[in-house]
């Protein structure tokens, strides 16, 4: 899968531990930044990189990691045909998934082990939308962006 991947400095060792487990995994991974851990960025510049990248259909799916993953999912839902979700636990992951067609998760490296995130992105990219009457539901957030 195409998968668009950001982080903040706060996010910054997580992200490049998950972008390797991807890769590892077969997935075609793409890292906007940040590049540093130690250089301080403001969240929404990549929450919107990477929505954008997932908006316009460059990349299938999206990752945002920062200190609590709360941020860039604000940010990031101001892009329409997004939906972000910020997932703590892998059965969040899955229910973004089933219930609310997420195409883009994001993650806290702070206050989250990189293994409980690693698993949360397995859920996210192993898990398909159960369509029904979640579509009907999704179709009224989509309706509010226009
Ligand atoms: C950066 O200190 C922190 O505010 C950011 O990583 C994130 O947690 C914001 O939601």
């Amino acid at each position: 899968m195409r998968i668009i991947i950001g982080s903040d400095h706060a996010g910054f060792d997580q992200k490049q531990r998950l972008a390797a487990y991807l890769a590892d995994e077969g997935h075609d991974v793409r890292d906007v930044g940040a590049f540093s851990e130690t250089d301080s960025v403001d969240y929404p510049d990549f929450a919107l990189a990477v929505a954008r990248g997932v908006a316009n259909g460059e990349a299938e799916r999206g990752v945002l990691v920062c200190g609590t993953g709360i941020g860039m999912a604000i940010a990031a839902n101001k892009v329409a045909g997004v939906r972000a979700a910020n997932a703590t636990d892998p059965e969040f992951a899955k229910l973004a998934r089933q219930h609310n067609d997420a195409n883009v998760i994001t993650v806290s490296g702070r206050f989250v082990p990189v293994q409980t995130n690693e698993a949360i992105l397995d859920a996210f990219l192993g898990t398909p939308f159960e369509g029904g009457r979640h579509s009907r539901r999704i179709g009224k957030i989509a309706a509010a962006e226009r």
